[in-house]
């Protein structure tokens, strides 16, 4: 009785867990719909162009409050943040590194303008701020805020997010429906944390993917951060993952493999691979983006975008689905020299992602993919006819990869290399 009611609950619960996801979903829709070449999300609001993108960058600017709002509870995630080039590096380069004037020159930004909170250079090298007094401002850094968004206002995730009930409850004393409104409150606010992975990949890609032509063809500014990928890169001098344990910088979110509220079963090693193959989609789907904006098919921009898409298909399909789909293959055939193994019957329900072969959800999409690669890879793809094919890859991406998410643990990867920490750290 007991152990069907405990099911009867984990199962309500993971049906919220989807409602969550399409929420969040849902919010961005009429982002997509109305500007097709914006990238979901609003701290990406920041570096989206046009009357829309500005309109955006405002009300996102408008309530951003700082890093220095979260010093006081997140003190090891601060000081470790403090040390990336996030911090200040990111920003210091506008001033001294002398390519940047050359690339503001190129798009006729005057040197004095190149660290203006209206600069291009500023939606990705810092974080805008809008003050209550109207007064705009930009705080020198990659902050807090420009990956988890904008979290102020009445409104604002800031409130919601740290408050388990009446005055002093405790994190384990939260009570369930408590719980549940408050991560409600943080969705609609926007927060992006780490249950929203494929967001958290895609706000790093619109930024270490350059999505603005001119300052790639023109400029001369890289098109993209070598090499960069969403699990590695996490890794490293990004990460802080401290939040359980303030002296520990554990390798992934301690919140997410925490039991309380999610159940037993999440590891490790399952939230690394999946940051592996989210990300690989997240670069997917901001590459097709640009890629349908492309105006000079003969520039290093649309070389670029399209390298990145033919690379980016092959990996999921290489080095991700087939790999599975092989491991698989390989399991059946030892169950079937041993037959006599009844006992398996038992752990069956322990995965939920268990009992599927493959990976249906990437095996559809990378069908769905197919043709526009093969034209990609043959170089016979026509822009001009061929933009709204990239675009509605670009959703079919979007749209797999949240309920990938929503489905997967990442145990269900474990035939996949494990990534691991950079060297240097
Ligand atoms: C008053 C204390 C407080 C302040 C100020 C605060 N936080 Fe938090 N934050 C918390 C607590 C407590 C949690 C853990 C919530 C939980 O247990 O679900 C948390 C969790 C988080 C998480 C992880 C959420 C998750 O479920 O994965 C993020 C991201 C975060 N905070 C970012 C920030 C940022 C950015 C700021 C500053 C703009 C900030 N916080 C300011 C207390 C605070
Ligand atoms: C879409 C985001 C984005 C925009 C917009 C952007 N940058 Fe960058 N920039 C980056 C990233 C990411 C790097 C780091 C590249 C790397 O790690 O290799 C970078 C690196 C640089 C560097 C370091 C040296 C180099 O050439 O790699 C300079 C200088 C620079 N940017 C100047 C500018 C200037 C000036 C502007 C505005 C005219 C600008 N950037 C606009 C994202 C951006
Ligand atoms: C608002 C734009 C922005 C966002 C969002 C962003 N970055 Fe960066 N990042 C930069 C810029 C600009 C630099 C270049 C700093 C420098 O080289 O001085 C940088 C540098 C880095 C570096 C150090 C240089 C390197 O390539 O090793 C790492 C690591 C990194 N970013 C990882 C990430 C990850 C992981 C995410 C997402 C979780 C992310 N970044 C999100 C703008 C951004
Ligand atoms: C470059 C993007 C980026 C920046 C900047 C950033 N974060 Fe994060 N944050 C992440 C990512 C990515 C994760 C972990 C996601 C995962 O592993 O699931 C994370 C996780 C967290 C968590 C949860 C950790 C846990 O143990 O569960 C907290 C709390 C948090 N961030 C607070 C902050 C605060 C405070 C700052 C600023 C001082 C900040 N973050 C700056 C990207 C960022």
């Amino acid at each position: 009785m007991v152990v069907a009611a405990c099911r009867l609950l984990l199962a309500v619960f993971s049906c919220l867990a989807v409602v969550f996801t399409v929420s969040v979903c849902l919010n961005s829709v009429p982002l997509l719909e109305t500007q097709a070449s914006d990238i979901q999300g609003q701290s990406e609001g920041d570096r989206t162009r046009g009357e829309h993108g500005r309109k955006l960058q405002e009300t996102v600017a408008s309530r951003v409050v700082g890093e220095t709002q979260c010093l006081d509870c997140h003190r090891s995630e601060y000081a470790r943040w403090k040390k990336s080039k996030h911090a200040a590096g990111a920003f210091d380069t506008l001033r001294t590194d002398k390519d940047a004037r050359k690339y503001a020159e190129a798009l006729g930004i005057k040197a004095a303008d190149i660290t203006a909170p209206n600069s291009l250079c500023v939606q990705c090298h810092a974080t805008r701020q809008t003050l209550e007094s109207g007064e705009a401002r930009v705080l020198p850094a990659v902050s807090c805020e420009a990956c988890h968004s904008a979290s102020g206002g009445a409104a604002g995730w800031l409130n919601a997010h740290a408050v388990y009930g009446e005055q002093g409850s405790s994190r384990v004393a939260e009570t369930e429906i408590h719980y549940l409104e408050r991560k409600v409150k943080c969705d609609k606010a926007g927060q992006v944390r780490s249950e929203h992975l494929y967001q958290l990949a895609k706000t790093c890609y619109s930024c270490h993917i350059i999505g603005d032509e001119a300052l790639v063809n023109d400029g001369g500014h890289k098109a993209a951060t070598q090499n960069f990928e969403f699990a590695t890169k996490s890794l490293g001098e990004v990460r802080h993952n401290f939040h359980l344990d303030q002296k520990v910088n554990a390798e992934a979110a301690t919140l997410w493999v925490d039991p309380l509220w999610n159940g037993k079963g999440r590891t490790t090693a399952g939230h690394k691979r999946l940051m592996f193959v989210v990300g690989a989609m997240a670069d997917l789907e901001v590459s097709l983006r640009y890629l349908a904006q492309v105006k000079d098919e003969d520039g290093d921009f649309f070389e670029s975008m399209s390298d990145r898409v033919v690379d980016g298909y092959e990996l999921l399909l290489e080095d991700v689905l087939e790999v599975v789909v092989e491991a698989d293959e390989e399991d059946e055939a030892d169950e079937e020299n041993e037959e006599e193994d009844e006992e398996e019957d038992e752990d069956e329900d322990e995965d939920e992602d268990e009992d599927e072969e493959g990976l249906p959800l990437l095996a559809a999409l990378l069908e769905e993919l197919e043709e526009i690669y093969t034209r990609l890879d043959d170089e016979e793809l026509v822009l001009e006819d061929d933009r709204t094919a990239c675009i509605e890859a670009a959703d079919a991406v979007a749209k797999a990869a949240m309920k990938f998410v929503a489905k997967h643990n990442g145990n269900r990867l474990d035939a996949l290399d494990e990534p691991e920490v950079p060297d240097d750290e």
